[in-house]
């Protein structure tokens, strides 16, 4: 299916209200002060923890990681729950935690440790853990009972010739092997989800549907489907991954193809869907505007300001192990980028109840946003009725085109740290 010339005029205009945003936002200056990162008694906040080590690299992923090595990873965790219990002597507490990497079990008795401390610590209901299919084997699931809710598993495609281009078929196995073993672990863990990736060169409808009826056929109760984001600091290494390969855009078409294809699965967000009832989100900047980040590299979103931990693992870890703060830059958004901001994610995640929204921010939604909500509204990408609004099929659209927008911009702050410019206080005075 094609866009129409509304529809591809809204999108243009989105993304590039979302990239001026996201420059005047995401000004990230270097904190050199203490900070103190407190909590508001009346706020409800997420906890976000990183485990930044794999053994290979993937080339279309930015995520902050370090090639494995398990001294390295077991004083990494052991600091890690040095900064939890720092987190906790502020006041924070918190009831969903987001295990993400990296390859977030890639030391499997260290992240028990540290699941069990954190849950020690806090009044935690609900894990979201990732993993790579490497780490699914059934018995070694079993000792994460109790432990972990919700496994998202990163499959990506089930396409033998793309996980040979994604540099994935020798390390994870085929299509084929990547069934069986998620056959395996139905029933082990109360939420199992996978992820695939659309969009990529070369990819055709076949393909894509083939990914998605495959994974309906498994024993797996969530499915999210990412666009392919092809930030600057990932284009190179994804051309020359596909190669020869002509980079057509079939996004929206493939977009569309998979929401027709769900079947039994239902929206729980912009792009991820579930067969069950439970809502357990895989998006912990989409269903909790405010989040406190552990580990190198993680981000902090309190009170309207981004803080950034040092992604660099010795940075991080000495200042850890020396009391000192992990987080070496931030930026506070304005009022109006605030309001966009979290406009965005309440609408990615399926509604906007304006009172509610007006309270939380202190705010007037229609008044702030009126151009934004008039065009949105005009393109038919939403719907407004009493009191709430709602995005429109096309509307999930925009707002999976501008939750990658918005990820992209995350990778402009993760560029000025990259390991190869040097050390992180040069890069934060560029
Ligand atoms: C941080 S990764 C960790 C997954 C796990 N290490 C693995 O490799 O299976 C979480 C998910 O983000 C998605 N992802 C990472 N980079 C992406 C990109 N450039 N475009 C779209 N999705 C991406 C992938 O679907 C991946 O499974
Ligand atoms: S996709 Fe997973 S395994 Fe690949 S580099 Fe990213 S975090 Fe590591």
């Amino acid at each position: 299916m094609q866009m129409n010339f509304t529809q591809s005029a809204t999108i243009f205009w989105a993304e590039k209200v979302m990239r001026k945003a996201l420059n005047s936002s995401l000004n990230i200056q270097p904190i050199k002060q203490k900070v103190e990162r407190k909590p508001k008694p009346d706020r409800e906040y997420m906890l976000y923890m990183h485990v930044p080590f794999c053994h290979t690299f993937c080339p279309y992923c930015s995520f902050n990681k370090f090639h494995y090595e398990e001294k390295k990873a077991m004083q990494y965790f052991a600091l890690l729950r040095h900064e939890l219990r720092k987190v906790k002597a502020k006041g924070f507490d918190f009831k969903t935690l987001y295990v993400g990497g990296g390859t977030t079990l890639i030391n499997e008795p260290e992240l028990i440790k540290t699941l069990e401390y954190a849950k020690k610590l806090f009044s935690i209901k609900e894990v979201s853990c990732e993993s790579d299919p490497n780490h699914i084997d059934p018995n070694s699931l079993r000792r994460f009972q109790g432990l972990i809710d919700r496994l998202s598993i990163g499959v990506q495609t089930f396409n033998d010739d793309i996980l040979k281009k994604i540099a994935r078929y020798h390390k994870f196995g085929s299509g084929q092997m990547l069934q069986e073993k998620l056959s395996k672990i139905g029933g082990i863990l109360p939420t199992f989800s996978v992820d695939l990736i659309f969009n990529f060169p070369g990819q055709t409808e076949e393909m894509v549907l083939h990914d998605v009826l495959t994974s309906q056929a498994l024993d797996i109760d969530q499915i999210t489907t990412y666009p392919l984001m092809k930030s600057p600091l990932m284009r190179e290494s994804i051309a020359s991954a596909f190669g020869h390969e002509k980079d057509t855009n079939n996004e929206y078409k493939f977009y569309e193809l998979i929401r027709g294809a769900m079947n039994d699965f239902r929206p729980i967000n912009g792009w991820a869907f579930s067969r069950k009832q439970e809502q357990l989100s895989d998006e912990y900047v989409g269903s909790h505007s405010e989040y406190v980040g552990v580990g190198s590299g993680s981000f902090s979103f309190l009170d309207g300001t981004l803080y950034v931990n040092a992604f660099d693992l010795d940075k991080y870890m000495d200042k850890i192990a020396n009391e000192e703060n992990a987080i070496i830059a931030g930026c506070t958004f304005n009022h109006k980028d605030r309001v966009r901001y979290q406009f965005l994610t309440s609408l990615f995640d399926g509604m906007v109840q304006i009172e509610t929204f007006n309270k939380a921010l202190n705010t007037n939604l229609k008044r702030v946003l009126a151009k934004e909500i008039q065009m949105l509204r005009l393109a038919k990408a939403i719907e407004i009725s009493d009191d709430v609004i709602v995005p429109t099929d096309f509307g999930n659209y925009v707002c999976t085109v501008l939750m990658k927008e918005f990820y992209m911009g995350m990778d402009k702050v993760r560029a000025m740290f990259r390991p190869t410019m040097g050390s992180e206080e040069i890069a934060v005075n560029q």
